[in-house]
């Protein structure tokens, strides 16, 4: 989604403005722009492409606007109005009074343009936006606050927005609803950014916005205020991240350097909520006393991988205990259905970001049904991490490529670990399966490692596959969410089709499509569903698809079966995806190199999807 940074205090804000919006470019965007506060006023520079564009455009603005002390940039990803240098931000009003920048969608905004078009106002773009920046400008009269509070209070929809107003050189005004933003102060100056990783650099305490709350930065501090103009007191959050996290350090890709961090946080979240072989989270989690006993009804709920994630928490938990009705839901098909909620219910909302609409509108939704409620999430002081009361945070440190994959991994081995609190809770976790799987988690690190190790023959394997016109990956039970989330990546980032299915289901329908040009990718661990998968292997065969196994390392005979055969080390049956995961990340991502795809920023994508 768009991107936005804002500067106001005593250094050059040009360079500091383009470097946020660089930090911030994997959020996804087709067009860029800046405005600087100068001495003759506030002057813009715009463009269509990547932020690398706009750095040689504001190389060549006047003197003065490079030594501007305030300014504004966003990065934006299209919604209302084509891409294209008018419609790219930061708009102006046709006063110049006014330049603003935003994230989300203002739905009333035809509204807002007719009823200001019927009063003289002329507009120049096709945007939602513009009609915020002319409305502002109209309720302008000297009064920042009280037209900002006119203003958040006519609009409807999503915005996060930050504001110039051109006789007020020293001050930068931001407004949230709906879409992410956060703010800082430190060493005599003011920013503002859609993404925490911006302002790292400067401090890690930050000021993230909450809902309907609107901030004036000036260089000496932040004041915070409600939509009604009252002002609020705010506490800053202290965010545990290291810019160099954030670093892609001597590594092609983002994607490729998370992949291989993945060792590391399945150790860190190991470590953190177990005891040898015993889980160990009560008190991060702090559930009311006897929860799981009343519960019956356990919900997962997300988007994308996120989503992915959790099936594979509903796996281990049927596998566990049959008595609890455990559902995975996709969140924006939650939120519009009539789902089960109340006190004998538990929903857990998943969300690496913590600002994906949808899972946010899905736990409202949860919340105001009396549903209890815990969220997982990569970002502390994301919204969610605010708005629900009991928060696991997963330990994978920022993720930058669009492409989730070290916090997938986050995702899977704190949900795993949470469903066997859960059910230890209600008194159904067996002791000798606790040991086993934590016992088996521990080993996941060096079965990753092994994994990397073996990236030659992965990419040999890719280079040799890239040429596929598309893939089917096809397993069962606790290998189905992994052909979802092995699917996915390679759409992502290969923009190859590929279907994911249960290998049962391909003589339904998919089988049809088989020939010489598809290849089949089949997960086969040597389990007791081995023999079932690899009869439904055999008849993707026969219609000449070429075949790849994913085997367990020791089953000398999958190569009975297929083209070629990948191994993974032996784990316990439900950690099966946990190991495999990152042998079909580098899979997808030596595809995507083949390719030559721009794979830390994928086409058509946002790495949080912030609007519905
Ligand atoms: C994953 O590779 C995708 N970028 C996407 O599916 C993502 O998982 C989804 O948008 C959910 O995001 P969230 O975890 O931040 O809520």
């Amino acid at each position: 989604m768009c991107g936005i940074m804002g500067y106001v205090g005593g250094d050059r804000a040009s360079g500091i403005i383009l470097n946020g919006l660089t930090k911030q470019e994997y959020r996804g965007y087709d067009s860029a722009g800046i405005a600087l506060c100068c001495k003759e006023g506030i002057k813009s520079a715009k463009i269509v492409g990547r932020v690398s564009g706009l750095v040689k455009l504001v190389e060549n603005m006047p003197q003065e606007c490079l030594e501007a002390r305030s300014g504004i940039g966003h990065t934006r990803w299209a919604t209302h109005g084509g891409v294209t240098v008018t419609n790219a931000h930061p708009h102006e009003s046709a006063d110049k009074m006014v330049t603003l920048v935003h994230n989300g969608i203002i739905e009333n905004s035809k509204e807002i343009k007719a009823d200001l078009k019927a009063k003289g106002i002329d507009f120049t773009t096709e945007t939602d936006t513009e009609a915020a920046c002319q409305l502002l400008a109209y309720l302008y009269d000297g009064d920042a606050l009280a037209a900002m509070t006119g203003l958040v209070r006519s609009l409807t929809g999503a915005f996060a927005l930050v504001i110039m107003f051109r006789d007020r050189p020293d001050e930068i005004w931001c407004a949230r609803k709906g879409s992410p933003l956060v703010t800082a102060n430190s060493g005599g100056a003011s920013y503002c950014a859609s993404d925490p990783t911006a302002l790292l650099e400067f401090t890690h305490d930050l000021f993230f916005l909450d809902e309907e709350e609107m901030a004036e930065l000036k260089p000496e501090g932040c004041r915070f205020f409600g939509f009604d103009g009252a002002r609020k007191e705010k506490e800053s959050i202290f965010l545990n991240w290291d810019s160099i996290m954030a670093d892609k350090g001597h590594y092609e890709h983002f994607m490729r350097k998370e992949i291989e961090e993945q060792p590391d946080v399945l150790r860190l979240t190991i470590d953190t909520h177990t005891v040898l072989t015993s889980v160990s989270m009560e008190r991060t989690l702090d559930l009311p006393d006897g929860l799981m006993r009343r519960v019956g009804h356990v919900q997962f709920v997300a988007c994308g991988t996120s989503h992915y994630a959790t099936l594979v928490a509903q796996n281990i938990m049927e596998s566990l205990d049959d008595e609890v009705d455990v559902r995975a839901e996709v969140a924006s098909e939650y939120r519009y259905r009539n789902v089960r909620g109340g006190d004998d219910t538990l929903a857990v909302f998943v969300s690496q970001s913590g600002e994906t609409a949808d899972t946010l509108a899905a736990a409202r939704l949860a919340r105001s049904k009396g549903t209890h409620c815990i969220a997982i999430t990569n970002v502390r002081g994301s919204t969610i991490d605010r708005e629900v009361k009991h928060t696991l945070l997963s330990m994978a440190g920022p993720e930058i490529g669009v492409a989730a994959t070290k916090t997938f991994t986050g995702q899977i081995s704190l949900l795993a670990l949470l469903v066997m609190q859960l059910l230890k809770d209600r008194g159904s976790l067996s002791a000798s399966d606790e040991a086993r799987i934590i016992g088996g988690m521990r080993m996941l690190p060096a079965h990753v490692h092994s994994i990397l190790e073996r990236e030659g023959e992965i990419r040999s394997l890719a280079e040799k596959y890239s040429a596929s016109k598309g893939f089917f990956f096809i397993g069962r039970r606790e290998c189905v969410p992994l052909t979802m989330e092995a699917a996915l990546k390679l759409k992502e980032i290969a923009y190859l089709p590929s279907e994911a299915y249960a290998a049962g289901e391909m003589k339904h329908g998919p089988i049809a499509m088989l020939d010489e040009n598809l290849t089949v990718f089949a997960f086969v661990p040597d389990n007791d569903l081995r023999e079932k998968t690899l009869s439904n292997v055999e008849e993707c065969r026969a219609r000449n698809a070429p075949i790849i196994l994913l085997a367990t390392e020791g089953d000398s005979k999958a190569k009975d079966h297929a083209n070629d055969v990948l191994y993974i080390p032996r784990t316990e049956r439900e950690l099966f995806p946990f190991a495999g995961v990152a042998a079909l990340q580098l899979f997808a991502y030596h595809v995507a190199r083949t390719l030559k795809r721009d794979i830390d920023m994928p086409r058509n994508l946002a790495k949080s999807v912030t609007v519905e």
